[in-house]
Order: structure tokens, then sequence, then C-alpha cells
């Protein structure tokens, strides 16, 4: 059977380093309240020159390397972002251009934090009916950028960076590599609860990020839970069968919650919320090219991706590395 293989994984953090207690210095905040309800100890943030594209740029090249592969031999780009250098053109044309293998296909998608799961999805089946051969999918975001840092409700939890991986359509055993299953949802009942509140088509602005947390938290604990369940199912695996979690890195409450409710060890749940914060797109990438290069994830084991935002959007995709 012909299946998306994930050949390799790379990603990208700015240089400045922006601990909570640098925060303290902005807000009335606390490193002990960021610490005690998020898990967030330190985020990265843009600085000159830094953009997401840029981040993104190095994010591929890494996982190029990692996939022994010259651009050249990437014939599709898909890009999470929520946060692009411009309204447009696509980020994923200005990466393509940055690696010089053009001429192909490049896009963005927008689904915010779950933007990493749909741009996955999205290549997978443009892999599998033959519209591409091997495609670079991309999480890359500069939420800086579109953080109100008067509001301390929203400003300590996110921060910026980028991770992709190589996606190449091989025919493979059932047992074999690739992408086993994904599940997407979107529900847009709930703008109101995460949004931003600019845009070219409203305000004419870029708009700042709002954010009601708790209801937020309460969501995506429900859903994420539904959603894991739900891609397990056919599959003829169980939530004991999975080596590692990749989960969007918004809180470790969440992560903790989600995993109680499948039944799972923390121990199981790749956690880099505390040193990145919540990088939207980026985060599953992130989390995930962090987790094998340190050796956590190796070939062969069964991984769970899975992701929830603005929208709301949220989906987990069932993969064998
Ligand atoms: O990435 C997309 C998905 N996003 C998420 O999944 C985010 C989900 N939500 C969360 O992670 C949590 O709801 C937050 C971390 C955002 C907030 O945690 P919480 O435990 O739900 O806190 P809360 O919003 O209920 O606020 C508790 C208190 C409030 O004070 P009062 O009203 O109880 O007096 C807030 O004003 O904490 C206060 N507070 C802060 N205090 C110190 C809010 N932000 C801060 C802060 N420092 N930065």
């Amino acid at each position: 059977m012909i299946r998306s293989v994930i050949r390799g994984s790379g990603s990208a953090l700015p240089a400045q380093v922006v601990t909570n207690a640098d925060l303290q210095e902005r807000v009335e905040t606390s490193d002990e309240w960021i610490v005690e309800r998020t898990g967030i100890r330190q985020r990265y943030i843009a600085g000159e020159g830094e953009t997401t594209s840029t981040l993104a740029t190095a994010a591929a090249r890494r996982a190029l390397e990692a996939a022994g592969m010259e651009a050249s031999a990437i014939d599709l780009i898909v890009l999470a972002t929520a946060t692009p250098d411009q309204t447009f053109p696509a980020t994923a044309t200005i990466v393509q251009d940055n690696l010089g293998c053009n001429g192909g296909i490049a896009f963005d998608v927008a689904a915010v934090c779950s933007g990493f799961l749909y741009a996955m999805a999205t290549a997978d089946s443009m892999l599998r009916t033959g519209m591409a051969k091997r495609a670079l999918v991309i999480g890359a975001e500069t939420f800086s950028k579109i953080l109100d840092w008067d509001d301390r409700t929203t400003c300590v939890l996110f921060g910026d960076g980028a991770g992709a991986i190589v996606l190449e359509a091989q025919d493979v055993a059932e047992d074999g590599p690739g992408l086993i299953a994904t599940r997407l949802h979107a529900d847009g009942a709930h703008n109101e609860l995460l949004y931003v509140d600019g845009g070219p088509s409203t305000t004419g602005t870029v708009g700042h990020l709002r954010m009601k947390g708790r209801e937020v938290f309460r969501h995506a604990v429900v859903n994420l839970a539904d959603v894991l369940k739900e891609v397990l199912e056919g599959t003829g695996y169980s939530a004991s069968d999975i080596d590692w979690v990749v989960p969007h890195q918004a809180n470790a409450r969440i992560l903790d919650a989600t995993a109680r409710k499948l039944g799972l060890s923390i121990d199981k749940v790749i956690v880099t919320v505390d040193q990145h914060a919540n990088t939207s797109a980026a985060s599953v990438p992130l989390a995930y090219d962090t987790a094998v290069r340190d050796g956590r994830i190796k070939p062969g084991d069964l991984v769970m991706f899975e992701a929830m935002g603005g929208g709301f959007t949220w989906g987990a995709s069932l993969a064998r590395v």
C-alpha cells in the first residue's frame, strides 16, 4: 500500500530566550503562577531578521539533511501558520524560493494550533493520490508579533519557532512505516473564545490574539480525548500500543489530563511546553524533532500526533515512524 513515510525532521528557534522572570518586569505576573498554571519556564522570541519564513527555512533545511535529501527532490511544500510574513503570497512560496526548489506545489494552511495536523493530512492525501512524491510539511510561527504584550492572560503563554518533516510516498507493508490514520475536526461556533481582533478584510490591521483561556482549556481536554479514541478506531491498535504521544504544547495540565483520559502514563508524552511555550502550528513538529534528536522516538515507534486550537480546530494522526 502507498503510505506517506516520515523520512526526516528538523526544527529552528529564535536566538533570544525570554524567561518568566523577564516577563515579570513587563506585566503583573510571577514565575510561580506561570509554572504552576501552564508548566512554561521560558519561550524563544524572534528578533531582528527572524521571521516565520526564516525559521521555517532553517527547520526545512535540517529536515532535508536528516532525510539525506536535496531540496530539488521536494515537489510539495505545505506550511501551517497563522503568522505569515505577508498577507500574501503564501509563506510556503518564500520558503520554496529560499530552498531553491521552485516549480512544485507550495501553499499555506490556516488552522492555527492544529495547523500542522491539517498540513500533514493535506500533504498525505496529495502524496497518496500521486499529485506529488516528496513533501515538506512545516509548522512555523512568530506569535510574538500578534501578542498584546500588556495582557498578562495571553502574553506569557506563547513563543516563536518552526518545525518540519519530510514526507515521501512509499509502497510499504501494512505494518510498515507511514501515516496510518488521521481525523480532523472544526467547530466554528467558538470563534469568540480564541481569535485575533484584526485582519485584512475587517480592520485592515494585523490585530492581537484574544483568548478566554479557561473555556478553551475545557474544550481542549474533551475534544482531544475524543479524537484520540476516534483515530485509533479501525486501525487495530489501542492506546496501550502507542509508544509516544506528540501533542500540541499549550499547557502541561492539558497534557496530563489528556494522557489520564487515554489511560497513558505521562512518561509516554513528549513535553516541550516548559522550554518552548505554545508555538501554535510549530509546536507539534518542534516537539517531534526534539524527541527524535534526543533519542526518545526511534524508528519503528508508533506515534500519535494531536492538536487543538483556534476555530476551534482539532485533530490527531497515528503514524509508524
Ligand atoms: O493553543 C490553543 C489552545 N490554547 C489552550 O489550550 C489554552 C488553554 N487554557 C489554558 O492553558 C489556561 O486556561 C490558562 C493558562 C490560559 C489560564 O489558566 P487558568 O488556571 O484557567 O486561569 P484563569 O484564566 O482561570 O485565571 C485565574 C486567575 C485570574 O485571576 P482571578 O480572576 O481568579 O482573580 C487571572 O486574572 O489568574 C489570573 N491570571 C494571572 N495571574 C498571574 C491570569 N493570567 C495571569 C498571569 N499571572 N500571567
